[in-house]
């Protein structure tokens, strides 16, 4: 079934030049809103449109625009952090836009900026993605020169400034805070919250921080309209989503579609169905830090609450499928090892709890696992969330452990009784080592 379409429509080999951008209509809806639009009218449009933020939380737009005090009566300066550092596994949509339609995600930047009175905006790039920071750097350099980006934008009043930042391959950068701290050159530790950003963010100032594909996704929304917008997806979770489809299928790669489109109809239809002609066994919805889910639960809809009703997350949209020669003991060793590597060590349930999980999945899968490890599992996970630390890291990799050990306690368990992976063959395991594996 053909469905609308938009957020990738525009790309082509030179799509990300202004020349190009400009032909489909780019930097239109900048200068039609800053004609014809007040500040608060933008907000009020996003608001109408349902936009949900796109970096994982799925927190409406409109609404987190309209926390930026009144300047009326707080004249501090303001600004917008765009969270380009994606480092959840599983998740390589923004770099696309970033790449393929740099222009896009200014203009995004800059009505954002225009709604909340910021003339400040930072970038923050994942530190590895050279080519998304490159075509960035250089689409910036040609908007400013042609008066879109800088002093009194396109002939208005509107002036504001963006500038890009470059991450140093910390995923904890990708949490707001963190990366505000890191924006200004310290350690990136997530800062307790309240106070938000809204109120204390850059330098104490007033700060929003958003995701690409959300800013992305407003010059459309202003240039088609709320309706248009709400017409897509469903009526709690409007628009197109980019969805990041990995792990063992035979088409991975990133797909637009509607919000409420089946897992299924993206495993089977645009992903091109499970590898090898096996079948599913798990998945993970958002990313890894998502619950995983029974292969026999994929016939659910990509939307926020139909996956929370399954027991998961949408996040960000970041399916990882896995086959049923995949070992899910051993895929969440690699998982909780990466939360361990991560965590930046200021809660003690962070930083104790990612540390034991990492090694209680480790000598499970190398057959050195104890029966009473499956409890421990569970009671270390809960000990850790939700929301009992000042970032969300925690949570990150407590929630796919009680998920792995609520659907495959079997698998667990089997583990321990072999002492070994039922996925590794014996002989093999005993020549190379339980890390190889035969798949
Ligand atoms: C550990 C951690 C890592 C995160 N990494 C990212 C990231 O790479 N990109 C992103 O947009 N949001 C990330 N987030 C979510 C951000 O904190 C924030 O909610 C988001 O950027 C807000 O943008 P939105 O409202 O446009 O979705 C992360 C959150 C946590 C807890
Ligand atoms: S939850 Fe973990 S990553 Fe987040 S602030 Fe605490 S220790 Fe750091």
């Amino acid at each position: 079934m053909s469905r609308p379409t938009y957020l990738l429509d525009r790309i082509r080999p030179d799509s990300h030049t202004l020349a190009a951008y400009q032909k489909s209509g780019g930097y239109e809806a900048l200068r039609n809103a800053l004609k014809s639009k007040t500040p608060t009218e933008v907000i009020d449009v996003v608001k109408a449109s349902g936009l949900r933020g796109r970096g994982g939380a799925g927190f409406p737009t409109g609404m987190k625009w309209s926390f930026m005090p009144d300047p009326a009566k707080d004249k501090r300066p303001r600004y917008l952090a765009i969270n380009a550092d994606e480092s959840e596994p599983g998740t390589c949509k923004d770099r696309v836009l970033m790449e393929r339609d740099p222009h896009g995600v200014i203009e995004g930047v800059l009505l954002a900026c225009y709604a909340m009175r910021a003339s400040t905006a930072y970038i923050y790039v994942r530190g590895e993605y050279r080519e998304s920071y490159n075509r960035l750097f250089e689409a910036l350099r040609e908007a400013r020169a042609a008066g879109l980006v800088g002093r009194k934008i396109a002939g208005s009043e509107f002036s504001c400034d963006i500038w890009m930042h470059k991450g140093a391959g910390a995923y904890i950068c990708g949490e707001e805070t963190g990366l505000m701290e890191s924006l200004e050159g310290k350690r990136g530790h997530p800062r307790p919250k309240p106070p938000f950003p809204a109120m204390f963010g850059l330098w104490g100032q007033p700060t929003t921080v958003n995701n690409v594909e959300t800013v992305f996704n407003v010059p459309f929304i202003l240039e088609r309209g709320a309706d248009w917008f709400r017409s897509m997806g469903t009526k709690a979770s409007t628009g197109n989503l980019l969805v990041g489809i990995s792990g063992h299928v035979n088409k991975p790669g990133v797909y637009e579609v509607p919000f409420g489109v089946s897992c299924k109809e993206l495993v089977d239809g645009y992903a091109g169905g499970i590898w090898k002609g096996r079948k599913l066994k798990a998945w993970f919805p958002g990313g890894s830090s998502t619950g995983v889910l029974p292969g026999s639960a994929i016939d659910v809809p990509m939307e926020h609450d139909a996956i929370k009703n399954a027991g998961s997350m949408l996040g960000t949209a970041a399916l990882i499928a896995m086959d049923d020669h995949a070992c899910v003991v051993r895929a969440m060793e690699v998982v909780a090892r990466f939360y361990d590597h991560e965590s930046c060590g200021q809660c003690s349930q962070c930083r104790e709890g990612t540390q034991w999980l990492s090694q209680i999945f480790h000598r499970i899968e190398i057959g050195r696992g104890r029966m009473e490890d499956v409890q421990m599992l569970e009671d270390l996970a809960k000990s850790m969330a939700p929301g009992k630390t000042i970032c969300a890291l925690s949570d990150a990799a407590a929630i796919p452990t009680l998920a792995i050990v609520k659907h495959f306690k079997d698998e667990i368990e089997e583990h321990v009784r072999l002492a070994r992976c039922p996925f590794v063959d014996p002989a093999h395991a005993k020549r190379a080592g339980a890390f190889a594996h035969a798949h």
